[in-house]
């Protein structure tokens, strides 16, 4: 039997709209029809909103969420918050991956678990933010490697990664190509890439899923045999998500469209 899990990245709940009670009804469906587990990739609302927001998802029947935060979720209007203190605000909800040690277990021998991750300034042109940019998202890779490397030792199973950045210039797209120069230190974590393709490497026979957002562009890049990373487009103001079903064998994912907005045009 597959497993399957709904999807949701860069919501931007704060920013919906009339459509986030279709949002909401949308979710209290899902149960119904298979999928009991919704993985959140960040930017769900910014500061002040993300933590009600997670709590209205939460109490959907029959659905646990599991998430992790984007940049927005960091973000007031003024600027950014701090991040202790926001990520203590929603540890408080279940499940926050990134303060998760062992994941969850998504099924016998498959494990999900995620850090929050940032944006490292590694890809395109070296900003003069570069080295605080490193050090914030070198913190979340030292993290889940360091995690990874102990749920790994206890024997081989399949990951599913939730992050917010993705990992590798190839699956961060911008209309369909990857991102220019210019605008890639922005939207790549060219360290945590590194390190996946290193633990990858290092078990072959463990299949490694990533699930990521933030360039709201869809993206299906192959990095190595057994590391797949998926990013979901998404659209201010059109809230929505995707179904995922792990093939039992194969243990990689099918996507399959959700709650989708068209563009007006
Ligand atoms: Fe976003
Ligand atoms: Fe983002």
């Amino acid at each position: 039997m597959s497993v399957q899990v709904a999807w949701a990245s860069d919501a931007h709940l704060d920013q919906a709209g009339w459509r986030l009670g279709h949002f909401y009804d949308a979710l209290a469906l899902l149960p119904s029809m298979g999928y009991r587990r919704l993985i959140i990739t960040g930017d769900i609302a910014t500061a002040e909103t993300v933590a009600p927001a997670l709590l209205k998802m939460s109490r959907t029947q029959n659905l646990g969420i599991a998430f992790v935060l984007g940049n927005h979720d960091f973000c007031y209007c003024h600027g950014l918050g701090d991040f202790t203190a926001i990520r203590r605000i929603v540890s408080k909800i279940p499940i926050y991956l990134h303060e998760a040690e062992e994941g969850i277990e998504l099924a016998p021998r498959m494990r999900l678990v995620g850090v929050d991750g940032w944006f490292d300034g590694r890809a395109g042109l070296r900003l003069a933010e570069a080295p605080i940019l490193e050090d914030i998202a070198d913190r979340d890779t030292a993290l889940l490697e360091c995690r990874l490397q102990k749920i790994l030792g206890n024997g081989d199973q399949d990951i599913v990664i939730a992050t917010h950045v993705p990992p590798f210039p190839e699956a961060s797209l911008h209309q369909g190509k990857p991102s220019d120069p210019k605008n890639a230190p922005l939207f790549c974590n060219v360290g945590l890439g590194k390190m996946l393709r290193r633990i990858a490497r290092r078990h072959p026979r463990v299949n490694f899923t990533v699930l990521a957002g933030h360039t709201h562009d869809p993206a299906d890049f192959q990095a190595e045999p057994n590391l797949r990373v998926l990013v979901q487009a998404a659209e201010y103001g059109g809230p929505s998500f995707e179904l995922l079903d792990f093939d039992p064998l194969t243990r990689f994912p099918t996507r399959k469209p959700g709650l989708v907005w068209k563009k007006p045009s």
